[in-house]
């Protein structure tokens, strides 16, 4: 069997919502809504849809209570809910990183708690499984790609992940969707903060391609964050318009 054939979901639901302000002011961004649900639920639907059935949680001090209520043990979705706190909003590799230890081995998915989509994970988990080892992320064109991590490309082959560049390489969009073997938390352990005083998921990603062992695929359907009020009103959009 190899590292990755079980696969464990984590959702980064921490951050402070900055961008989302005054609508973040008392409550956590992932739990605002998106079309009928709090737009948490989406990414734990997501996870479930694709087999995955352990699946853990993380998000900040202030508003953990209200995610607990909200999820409960997860036995609503089908799933086995684990809760983590981070402390302060130290990046999203930081939040991943608390996720040592949940599942000794087996191989990670990661969805960001903003992020919402159409297409099934599960080709992609099963693909990872295949894989056995090392990194895959999922890529979206996108018509402003200067918003995300941006993939440099050289014929079939990311040879560096950007972080918002100012003048982007492609249109090539770095969702928030990634998974991961065990050595993810290695990785983590090596990183500096960036200059915005963040452990960034980007480097992570970077330093997988430093390895040769980073894979991606196009993700197919919408894609998009929901954390400004222009996406999350597209969010809302694509979700309320269905498939
Ligand atoms: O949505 C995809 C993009 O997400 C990627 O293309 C970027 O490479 C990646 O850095 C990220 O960019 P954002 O600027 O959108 O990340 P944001 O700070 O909005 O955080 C996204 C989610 O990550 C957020 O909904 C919760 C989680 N998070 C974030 C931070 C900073 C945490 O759980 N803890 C944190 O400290």
């Amino acid at each position: 069997m190899s590292e990755t054939d079980r696969l464990r979901g984590v959702v980064l639901a921490g951050g402070t919502g900055s961008r989302l302000f005054p609508l973040t002011k008392v409550t956590n961004k992932h739990l605002l809504p998106v079309g009928r649900e709090p737009m948490i639920f989406h990414p734990v639907k997501k996870l479930v849809e694709a087999g995955v059935r352990e699946i853990l949680i993380v998000t900040g001090t202030e508003h953990m209570g209200a995610v607990v209520g909200l999820l409960g043990s997860g036995k609503d979705f089908g799933c086995e809910l684990t809760y983590r706190v981070q402390d302060e909003a130290g990046g999203i590799a930081q939040a991943l990183g608390l996720a040592r230890g949940f599942g000794r081995d087996g191989g990670l998915v990661v969805v960001l708690g903003d992020n919402v989509f159409q297409a099934s994970l599960l080709p992609f988990a099963e693909a990872f499984r295949r894989q056995g080892r090392g990194a895959k992320i999922l890529l979206k064109e996108v018509p402003d790609p200067g918003r995300y991590g941006v993939a440099v490309t050289a014929g079939d082959r990311v040879v560096r992940i950007i972080e918002k560049p100012k003048d982007p390489p492609s249109a090539l969009a770095v969702t928030g969707i990634y998974f991961y073997d065990q050595e993810v938390f290695h990785v983590i352990e090596g990183l500096r903060p960036s200059a915005r005083g963040e452990l960034e998921i980007t480097d992570v990603n970077n330093a997988y391609i430093q390895r040769g062992e980073l894979t991606f695929d196009a993700l197919p359907g919408w894609w998009t964050d929901a954390g400004t009020f222009e996406s999350l009103k597209h969010a809302n959009d694509l979700v309320t318009q269905g498939p």
